[in-house]
């Protein structure tokens, strides 16, 4: 299955998803990378590897519905099974969800639906949770808010600050998506119903892609 792969930043779950397949442990390939900002660092990720980038800033467009019909059609232009949200800070409108509609999945650093949008590790910190973790998600008009596809947990410790509890969470989120990615890209997880099903069980039952697997 072919992916683009938009980021904003650092660029650290599209490594992730890179030395995942490099290693065969996710069965994908990354066709392009592009990003809303030119100093994006995951931008050099890709490059390094030979993979195609393109920016497409806001700036460079009259208005939102103008710069999301131009991402929209800088995706198109790979024409990929699945577009991954990895640190993509803003959020896609009309025309992406027309054309790519319940194939845009992005990971969001909380256990959704607590502390959706931005900052999430911070919100986790302020309201005392005890636990958090992060989210893969179909992306939908909302914030944050389309169908989950897998979660894991990650403890809030003594001493946190959002930092810390960020990087923890990040550490997750980087063997959460690949697999995730993995499942979609092999068939395991459909997400071509009205509802993301996991289609890979051998007895029959439909059960929802779990991150660590359920033994
Ligand atoms: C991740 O924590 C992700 O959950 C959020 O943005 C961050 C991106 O980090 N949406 P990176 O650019 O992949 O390092």
């Amino acid at each position: 299955m072919d992916l683009v792969v938009l980021v904003s930043g650092r660029g650290s779950n599209l490594e992730a998803l890179l030395t995942a397949i490099e290693n065969g442990r996710c069965r994908a390939r990354v066709s392009a990378v592009i990003s809303d900002r030119p100093q994006a660092q995951a931008l050099a990720l890709a490059t390094a590897r030979g993979i195609p980038t393109q920016i497409v800033k806001p700036a460079d467009y009259a208005d939102r519905e103008a710069w999301d019909h131009a991402l929209s059609a800088a995706v198109a232009e790979f024409a990929p099974g699945l577009v991954v949200l990895a640190g993509f800070m803003r959020l896609i409108g009309a025309s992406m969800l027309s054309r790519f509609g319940g194939r845009v999945i992005n990971v969001h650093p909380a256990l959704l639906p607590a502390f959706p949008g931005m900052d999430a590790p911070a919100q986790a910190i302020a309201k005392r949770v005890s636990m958090s973790g992060c989210t893969v998600h179909v992306v939908d008009a909302g914030v944050d808010s389309g169908p989950i596809l897998s979660q894991a947990a990650v403890p809030v410790l003594e001493g946190d600050d959002e930092a810390s509890l960020h990087a923890r969470i990040q550490k997750a989120e980087h063997a959460l998506l690949p697999a995730v990615v993995d499942a979609i890209a092999t068939g395991q997880l459909s997400l071509d119903g009205p509802v993301p099903r996991y289609v890979g069980s051998t007895d029959g039952a439909e059960r929802m892609f779990a991150w660590p697997p359920l033994i």
